[in-house]
């Protein structure tokens, strides 16, 4: 798949992407069947996660992931990159704390969510079904601080560097 770096050249001049770019580019892809042939054969994460990064520049970056039924994210940022998800196949949950309560946001397919540079969320698969998504973020992800819950606050508990494991 190699739609994002016409999609970045067709706009020169633009070095970022807002939130709503973001979850346009996502359905583009998302409307590819053949996503999942594109996901790696062994499970990427101990969570049963696989996924594929679809391209990359450093002002854009789409994957597409695969959710067995259980897999979560845990609490985490994005390190001040806008972004945007998409749901393909099956149901994801989106949780957020606000005001030290748990938000959840049931999507989906078809339905997409964005967020900006600040975002903090939890996104999980509670459903019976495989779930699958295509994920945009602007610039590209460089790291990801994870977070605890404790006591109905966050609280960072580690951070994730680019090239550690995407
Ligand atoms: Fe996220």
């Amino acid at each position: 798949m190699t739609l994002a770096r016409p999609v970045a050249d067709a706009l020169p001049g633009v070095n970022s992407f807002t939130a709503v770019q973001l979850l346009r580019v996502a359905r583009l892809f998302a409307a590819d069947p053949e996503l999942p042939a594109l996901l790696p054969a062994r499970h990427e994460d101990p969570g049963g996660r696989r996924w594929h990064q679809l391209a990359q520049t450093h002002h854009l970056q789409l994957w597409v992931i695969e959710w067995p039924s259980g897999a979560s994210t845990g609490f985490h940022d994005h390190g001040g990159s806008r972004g945007a998800f998409t749901v393909v196949r099956g149901v994801l949950t989106e949780s957020q704390v606000v005001r030290g309560a748990i938000h959840d946001r049931s999507l989906p397919a078809g339905e997409g969510r964005t967020f900006g540079p600040n975002h903090v969320h939890d996104v999980a698969n509670d459903g019976d079904v495989t779930a699958l998504s295509v994920h945009a973020y602007s610039p590209r992800l460089d790291q990801m601080t994870h977070y605890d819950l404790v006591g109905g606050a966050l609280v960072p508990a580690g951070v994730e560097q680019r090239g550690e494991s995407w």
